[in-house]
């Protein structure tokens, strides 16, 4: 499935790229609140998001969120526990989810408590299969079709310098994954080299809408690249192979 709509948008700064992902989410959330009652946004993880959830935070920014409705979901995590430093979800506590009224029902973090990644990743999948079949939550699928894959409102995700996004990492066989919808990652790759878990391309490529943001030149000029080889940078760079049935948008900060 190819995407219908692709926008890049370039900025001079991370707090210009940040003020203008606040928009998004607070637009998508809107609309899908509106046109089935609820939303569904996966968190991104790793550094760059960070300013926005702050900004997200801040009251005027909040109060335009219906949280009661809105589920917060993660595109992927580190082996770690809730509370260690380099956990997504406790970056996103910090900077989000301490402020925000949002039911803790409505927080369905990855967790890492389970005996393995493995383990973790199966939990995940079948938390997310109950979320969106077994609760009715099926989008625009008929609810007895109860293995089509989730739908999300909006999935936000980072880029490593790499060309990683979420824990798919370049040439890990977990790209050609099908089936599976969390997948677990072995330990040795990435930044720290922890085992991971992540949601997989299927499920990306399901969303309704992804938003990329990324900051600083050299990530700029492997999306740059990304745009001028598509075919070669999908064996490269497993970011190109993000390719949403529904829209595509990347928000560039020339500046971290
Ligand atoms: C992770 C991420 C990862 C991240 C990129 C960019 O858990 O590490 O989800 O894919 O988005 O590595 O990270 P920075 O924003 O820190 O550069």
């Amino acid at each position: 499935m190819s995407s219908q709509n692709i926008m890049v948008r370039e900025f001079a700064d991370i707090r210009q790229a940040s003020r203008t992902a606040v928009k998004y989410i607070i637009d998508i959330a809107g609309a899908a609140v509106a046109d089935k009652g609820f939303c569904t946004i996966v968190l991104a993880g790793g550094t760059t998001p960070k300013l926005t959830y702050e900004l997200l935070s801040l009251p005027a920014n909040a109060a335009q969120i219906n949280w009661q409705q809105c589920h917060l979901f993660w595109g992927d995590e580190r082996w770690v526990t809730a509370e260690h430093p380099d956990s997504n979800y406790f970056m996103a506590v910090r900077a989000l989810l301490s402020k925000i009224p949002i039911p803790p029902q409505n927080i369905h973090r990855i967790s890492t408590e389970y005996k393995d990644p493995a383990t973790g990743a199966a939990m995940y999948e079948k938390h997310l299969h109950h979320f969106f079949h077994r609760a009715g939550r099926t989008s625009g699928n008929s609810p007895a079709e109860n293995n089509t894959l989730p739908r999300f409102d909006l999935i936000l995700l980072g880029m490593g310098t790499d060309g990683h996004t979420a824990s798919l990492f370049p040439r890990s066989p977990l790209l050609g994954e099908k089936r599976k919808w969390v997948a677990s990652v072995p330990g040795g790759t990435g930044s720290p080299p922890v085992p991971r878990i992540t949601l997989t391309l299927p499920v990306f490529n399901q969303a309704d809408n992804v938003l990329f943001l990324i900051a600083g030149q050299r990530k700029r000029a492997l999306l740059h690249a990304i745009q001028a080889r598509p075919k070669e940078a999908a064996e490269l760079y497993p970011a190109a192979r993000i390719k949403p049935a529904g829209n595509l948008a990347w928000l560039v900060a020339a500046r971290p």
